[in-house]
């Protein structure tokens, strides 16, 4: 695990930006998987910057994002389908057939798991994971449980959840109940991760994944047995880990 501690949210936003534009240019054809939230919008908006600048060609990536809300479509103003699109995607020439996200309409649960299964086997693997982190430990929709579960799998977001999100809605009560999430394995497999923090509210969470303990309560703490993590905080996290 590495710790880069940044001065502010521009800051880790660039860096970040750095690392994903230097995979990109390094290796054109990279498998990127992408996070959605509040915290990677800054890096969204300096890759735009760079691609705007002709610093960054995404034309032959291939996109796979962690993760989508059940019962909506892609067009949903919610969906994290939109939020990519509207935040990156749709800014920097990306193309929707390199862009793959786990489906949050479906008739039948399982059977969108494998299609996102195979498509990740078939595409994969991935060359490096954008990954935020919740307050709870929660990576993807990887919500705390008594087991990992390593491939993509429908889950009951947790309430804490469920309050963090609804800041995105008109109401909590629209805010859907289950999410379809790459499993903690999918995350695993990625050859290289960063993990962006920006808010002190993760501080906690942050300081898990440093302690040596593997504990799917704190799903995060899986990634202290992964090669190649980083770890972005700013000032603010840096100082709450002890
Ligand atoms: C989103 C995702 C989540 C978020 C996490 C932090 O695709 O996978 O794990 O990264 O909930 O969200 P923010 O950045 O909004 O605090």
């Amino acid at each position: 695990l590495q710790l880069i501690v940044c001065d502010h949210y521009e800051e880790l936003s660039r860096q970040a930006a750095r690392i994903v534009a230097k995979q990109v240019t390094n290796k054109p054809t990279s498998v990127i998987g992408f996070a959605t939230g509040s915290t990677p919008v800054g890096l969204y908006q300096e890759l735009t910057k760079m691609y705007q600048k002709g610093e960054v060609n995404f034309k032959q990536i291939r996109t796979f994002n962690l993760d989508e809300y059940v019962g909506l479509d892609k067009e949903h103003p919610q969906s994290y389908y939109r939020f990519m699109w509207e935040n990156l995607f749709g800014k920097v020439g990306i193309e929707k057939s390199q862009i793959h996200f786990p489906s949050g309409i479906f008739q039948d649960p399982v059977q969108a798991c494998n299609e996102y299964e195979s498509q990740l086997k078939k595409e994969g693997p991935i060359d490096l994971q954008i990954l935020g982190i919740g307050a709870n430990g929660h990576i993807g929709f990887n919500e705390p449980a008594e087991s990992f579960i390593l491939n993509t799998h429908i889950i009951q977001l947790a309430d804490k959840t469920i309050e963090a999100n609804a800041r995105f809605f008109r109401d909590k009560s629209e805010v859907p109940r289950q999410a379809i999430t790459m499993g903690v394995g999918n995350i695993m497999n990625a050859k290289k991760i960063i993990l962006l923090a920006s808010d002190k509210s993760k501080a906690k969470a942050v300081q898990s994944v440093f302690s040596s303990i593997v504990d799917p309560r704190v799903p995060a703490t899986i990634l202290q047995l992964h090669a190649d993590v980083s770890i972005l905080v700013t000032n603010e996290v840096a100082d709450l880990l002890k």
